[in-house]
């Protein structure tokens, strides 16, 4: 989600306004995700570089965090979807943690979508933690493969990243998911993130359905393989 910034800048509005604006794009997208039937949906809300922002504007993004578990509790346990964070939780303030870290429990037996926030977090941290924990675990080199390495992230237990999606007109990942995002397909839109809505969501969906996802065959073996199937 980029672009909060920029929309409020552009309408001579203070930051926080456009992180207002933004929260209500990622309640949009969050119910129209569910009602497309997507699996999962991760939303990098704050990075681990994002705490070098200003004081003021960390607050309000965190007072928002903690407005957005407490507005969206009663429809996530409704709707039975699951919500899990990656991220270093324990730097997020305890007025955010307590109620986030309820919501987690209370619908971890759910079935429906996965709703993952990534919060204070950073791809780079990811894998370095994944590396620590197999050294502490005294994995022996030869044992470490894609496979194991892949389950110490902390998105072991998502589904595989389909379709990354940029807003505001940037072009890098600025440390998402970054092993995660392998064969993932990516997706740049100049919309601002606060613009960004249902509508946006499904246009970048239209787009990755006509994508052809290779994964490092060619063309003529995939449809070896869908003919085979
Ligand atoms: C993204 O919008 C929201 C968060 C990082 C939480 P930005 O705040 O990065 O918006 P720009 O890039 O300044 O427009
Ligand atoms: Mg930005």
């Amino acid at each position: 989600m980029d672009g909060n910034g920029r929309w409020a800048e552009a309408r001579g509005l203070p930051r926080i306004e456009g992180h207002r604006r933004g929260s209500e794009s990622v309640r949009d997208v969050v119910r129209a995700a569910r009602e497309l039937g997507l699996q999962a949906l991760t939303i990098y809300a704050f990075s681990s570089q994002n705490w070098a922002r200003p004081v003021d504007e960390v607050t309000a993004l965190m007072q928002l965090l903690c407005d957005f578990v407490r507005d969206e509790r009663d429809e996530i346990m409704q709707n039975g979807i699951r919500l899990r964070t990656i991220g270093q939780i324990e730097r997020l303030p305890a007025f955010v943690q307590a109620p986030l870290a309820a919501l987690v429990a209370d619908s971890a037996a759910h079935t429906g979508m996965t709703l993952c926030l990534a919060l204070s977090y950073g791809g780079r941290e990811a894998i370095v933690e994944a590396a620590r924990s197999a050294l502490a675990d005294g994995v022996a080199p030869a044992q470490l493969d894609e496979a194991t390495f892949s389950a110490r992230l902390p998105t072991r237990d998502l589904p595989p990243l389909d379709l990354l999606i940029r807003t505001s007109g940037e072009q890098r990942l600025s440390n998402f998911l970054l092993w995660e995002s392998a064969y993932a397909e990516l997706y740049f839109t100049d919309t601002l993130w606060p613009d960004f809505r249902r509508a946006h969501l499904g246009a970048a969906l239209d787009a990755y359905r006509g994508r052809e996802r290779r994964f490092g065959l060619t063309s003529a073996q995939l449809s070896d393989i869908t003919e085979d199937n």
